[in-house]
C-alpha cells in the first residue's frame, strides 16, 4: 500500500524538538492520521535522494541493514486496519505481515510493559547484521546497533515535530517478538517505539 508523501518543510525548529523530547509511556486512545504515520516511517527509514538511494539515517557504507515494522491497533491509526506492517523505503509503501491487533501481545514480550498497547502504533526497529558483516564483519553488528540509535531519535523528534510523542523499549524477548510480529529471518530487533499522541 502507498504511503501520502512526506512533509519535507515542518514548521517546528530542530532545537525545539530535542528539547521537549522524552520518553513518553502515556498515550491518548486517539489513533493518528494515515499522513503523519506516513511522516513517521520517512523519517524511520524513508528515501531522501533523488536516486531513491540514500535514506533519512546514515549507513556504515551505505549498507542500510535496518528495517522498520509497524504494530498498527485498532483504530491506531486511520484508514488503515489493525496489523503488523513491513516498511518498504524504496516506494515508500507498507506491506502487511500479519492481520490483527497484536499490540497486547507485544507488551506481553516486553517483559509485561503493558503500557505500550495504550500506544496506537508500536514501531519496531530491526537490524539484518549479515547486509553490514558481509562487508564489515563483527563490526557489522557494532555498526547496525549504531545505525538502529539513529532511526531512535528520528522517530522520538519527527514525532515531537507532529505533535505525537514517542517512548523506546529495549527490554524484550527477541524471540518472542519475532514470532509475535512476524519478522523476516533474520531481521533482529532492537527497539520498539510506541507512537501516539501524548495523555
Ligand atoms: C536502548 C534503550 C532501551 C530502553 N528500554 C526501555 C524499556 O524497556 N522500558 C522503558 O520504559 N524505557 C526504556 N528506555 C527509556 C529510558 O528509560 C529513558 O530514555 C531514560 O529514562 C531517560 O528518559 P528520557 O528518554 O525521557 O529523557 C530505554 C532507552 C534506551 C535508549
Amino acid at each position: 500500500m502507498r504511503l501520502p508523501q512526506p512533509d519535507v518543510t515542518g514548521q517546528v525548529p530542530l532545537e525545539k524538538a530535542i528539547k521537549s523530547r522524552r520518553t513518553i509511556r502515556s498515550f491518548a486512545s486517539r489513533g493518528i492520521t494515515f499522513k503523519d504515520f506516513s511522516q513517521m516511517l520517512w523519517a524511520a527509514q524513508g528515501i531522501i535522494d533523488a536516486g531513491g538511494f540514500r535514506r533519512s539515517v546514515p549507513s556504515g557504507g551505505a549498507l542500510y541493514p535496518i528495517d522498520v515494522y509497524a504494530v498498527v491497533g485498532e483504530g491506531g491509526v486511520e484508514e488503515l486496519d489493525a496489523a503488523v506492517y513491513h516498511y518498504e523505503p524504496r516506494f515508500h509503501e507498507i506491506t502487511l505481515r500479519t492481520a490483527g491487533d497484536l499490540r497486547l501481545e507485544v507488551a506481553r514480550a516486553s517483559l509485561g510493559q503493558m503500557w505500550m498497547a495504550g500506544a496506537p502504533v508500536n514501531l519496531i526497529v530491526t537490524a539484518e547484521y549479515q547486509r553490514s558483516s558481509s562487508k564489515y564483519g563483527e563490526r557489522g553488528v557494532r555498526y547496525s546497533m549504531i545505525e538502529a540509535g539513529h532511526v531512535g531519535q528520528n522517530i522520538f523528534l519527527q514525532a515531537e515535530a507532529l505533535g505525537l510523542g514517542a517512548g523506546i523499549v529495549g527490554a524484550f524477548h527477541d524471540q518472542e517478538v519475532i514470532r509475535v510480529a512476524k519478522l523476516n529471518p533474520g531481521h533482529e530487533p532492537l527497539l520498539i517505539m510506541p507512537v501516539g499522541y501524548k495523555k
